[in-house]
């Protein structure tokens, strides 16, 4: 891949299909600033559908993207809720992110997988934090997120450019004021990522990082896509839920990955304007026998002062994590 750059492309992003490329060249296109689209496999509607599948059992009688006229908040919360960490934490879920991740050829013994995260986003302000928490613009890397991280999203129901992801081709390449000065994923760990069921409405105010000037002039990328479609991008590449007004709460899953070798050599995206600290690195645990990366390698990415009351891995068997993070 060539490294020119001509001036305007600054502000611009590549949207590329994955189609024929080795994981390398998708990974190495995200640190790029691609979007890289995954067309519809066996693997990932596989997925798609074991989430739909869990969801709809949560909402029963209800048909899950139309419940939320049917059921108050509080009821809307008590299915939604449950449901997130039981997909998150299913054998069956990491068994088919696993396939998935097959099916595309990534490597098992270099590949290192986060559980997936299940988001919900209701129509029409619904619900505005907590589990249901729309997220702002960010990169998650203001999360802590390594520079080796890519990310992988789909849909689990059919959507429309009215409830999708938005990326900021202004900023790819270009620093945003943000307040990821302020976040420590070791302190998030420890309060603000287990507190998600108590915001239902209303501001969220979980610390959680996001940009600090007005962007709102500068345009975005709307990507729609089929179920059991992905879009990969790196972790660097500055992006938001956008505002659901479709009248249908969107469910979708997320889930990341990074390439040991690229932490060892030290390769991955710009890391444009992060200021966080501490690493997500313990979160990742290899594809073949679900270790986590060696310690060196994670020290070597670790930043800040880590103190008593800091929880380095977040641990939802002893909380009951409602996961509304990222
Ligand atoms: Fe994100």
């Amino acid at each position: 891949m060539s490294n020119q750059t001509r001036p305007d492309d600054i502000h611009a992003i590549e949207l590329t299909l994955a189609n024929g490329m080795t994981p390398e060249e998708m990974i190495l296109r995200a640190y790029d600033g691609a979007l890289v689209l995954v067309p519809p496999n066996k693997a990932g509607i596989e997925l798609c559908e074991f989430a739909r599948g869990l969801i709809e059992e949560a909402f029963a009688p209800y048909e899950p993207t139309t419940a939320q006229h049917h059921l108050t908040v509080d009821e809307f919360v008590e299915r939604a809720g449950p449901v997130k960490p039981r997909f998150i934490h299913h054998p069956e879920t990491r068994r088919l992110q696993k396939q998935y991740l097959a099916e595309l050829g990534f490597d098992p013994d270099r590949t290192y997988l986060d559980v997936p995260r299940l988001r919900v986003a209701s129509s029409d302000g619904y619900l505005t934090s907590g589990i249901g928490h729309a997220q702002p613009a960010h990169r998650d890397t203001w999360w802590s997120a390594p520079k080796q991280q890519i990310q992988f999203w789909t849909p689990v129901f059919e959507m429309s450019r009215y409830s999708c992801m938005e990326f900021f081709p202004y900023y790819r390449a270009t620093p945003i004021a943000n307040s990821s000065d302020n976040f420590n994923i070791y302190r998030w760990n420890a309060t603000g990522r287990k507190n998600a069921a108590n915001y239902r409405q209303g501001d969220d105010k979980r610390g959680i990082p996001q940009p600090t000037e007005d962007f709102a002039a500068t345009g975005s990328v709307q990507v729609v896509l089929p179920v059991g479609s992905m879009v990969i991008f790196s972790a660097d590449q500055l992006h938001a839920t956008s505002k659901n007004t479709t009248g249908k709460t969107r469910f979708s899953i997320d889930f990341r990955i990074v390439d040991s070798e690229h932490v060892r050599d030290d390769i991955g995206a710009a890391m444009v304007d992060n200021h966080s600290t501490g690493t997500a690195l313990r979160d990742f645990r290899r594809i073949c026998d679900d270790t986590q990366l060696p310690a060196e390698l994670i020290a070597q990415n670790d930043s800040g002062e880590i103190s008593d009351d800091m929880v380095l891995v977040f641990k939802p068997e002893e909380t009951p994590a409602l996961e509304a993070a990222k």
